[in-house]
């Protein structure tokens, strides 16, 4: 059997109204369990058996909703704002008042955002105990030294003297370098450094960054603390998560049972190894029409 919950707060949830507006709906007589008229609602209400009808129109009680957002630049990670556009806004199919996004994107940063309201999966995913990956496409403007992956590697001591938790960097392209082919992909590993260069080459480098943890202004700080700046930013996916490739910056889509399933047995790895790994496809690394404002 379900877990009953009070005919108030199954209303609240749903978008009806306020408590108070409920509560005066119902003394009204607009709302019915199973088609008789219910007035008081501090009742129990089983959402598995039974029906609540406001108004005549059935209202069926959701508990939890998933939704997969390729978040557009110019719409902040928050569920209100007083300037800005939220993600939570854009989700319009939405029937619970009480999702919010899991972790934040700059304004200025696309990509992979989980919009929920499940706590537990949200503190799953976020916390660095957990080592979940989270990968960003990015696109580096400056110097990269040719050692970056290495440092990436060790942690990275941002400009206000914070140590990042190891980081995985692979470089795809860099604009200045003779004899790069379409396609190349320069692997630079703490292994496998590129002796001898003071660097990448002045010029735009393309690169692919892994992370297991979300402080402010992360990647971009990573860069800076090289004397780079991320110029283009979008996250490609978050453990098992991946962006699809046609999902356009706006488009949302709910998630599917068996990414839910994937996410909530999920069991982080290392960074740079194993599982999250297999989920970058070179194919789906996007061509920017835009750049970042700031
Ligand atoms: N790192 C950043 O700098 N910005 C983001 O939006 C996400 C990660």
């Amino acid at each position: 059997m379900g877990e009953k919950i009070r005919l108030d707060k199954y209303l609240v949830e749903m978008g009806m109204g306020t408590r108070s507006q409920v509560k005066e709906a119902a003394r009204k007589g607009r709302i019915r369990i199973d088609g008789i008229v219910e007035t008081d609602t501090s009742r129990k209400v089983d959402p598995d058996k039974e029906q609540v009808s406001f108004d005549g129109e059935d209202v069926s009680y959701v508990r939890m909703e998933y939704y997969v957002l390729n978040k557009p630049q110019g719409v902040v990670s928050a569920t209100e704002d007083r300037h800005y556009k939220t993600v939570v806004e854009l989700i319009d199919q939405k029937q619970r008042k009480d999702l919010f996004p899991v972790g934040r994107l700059d304004v200025d940063t696309e990509g992979l955002l989980l919009i929920t309201n499940d706590g537990e999966l949200a503190h799953r995913l976020l916390s660095p105990k957990h080592h979940v990956d989270k990968k960003y496409y990015a696109i580096v403007e400056g110097m990269l030294p040719g050692d970056a992956a290495v440092q990436f590697e060790k942690g990275i001591v941002l400009k206000d003297g914070t140590v990042t938790m190891p980081a995985h960097l692979k470089v795809l392209k860099s604009s200045g370098e003779e004899g790069f082919k379409e396609g190349d992909v320069w692997e630079v590993s703490a292994k496998r450094g590129r002796e001898g260069e003071e660097g990448f080459g002045k010029g735009n480098a393309r690169v692919l960054v892994t992370v297991q943890e979300g402080k402010f202004h992360q990647v971009k700080r990573m860069f800076e603390a090289l004397g780079c700046k991320v110029v283009y930013l979008k996250r490609m996916s978050m453990g098992p998560l991946v962006l699809d490739e046609g999902q356009k910056p706006g488009e949302y889509r709910a998630l599917t049972e068996e990414e839910l399933c994937l996410l909530q047995t999920f069991k982080g790895v290392a960074v740079d190894g194993g599982r999250s790994k297999d989920s970058t496809r070179l194919a789906s690394v996007p061509k920017p029409t835009t750049k970042t404002k700031r």
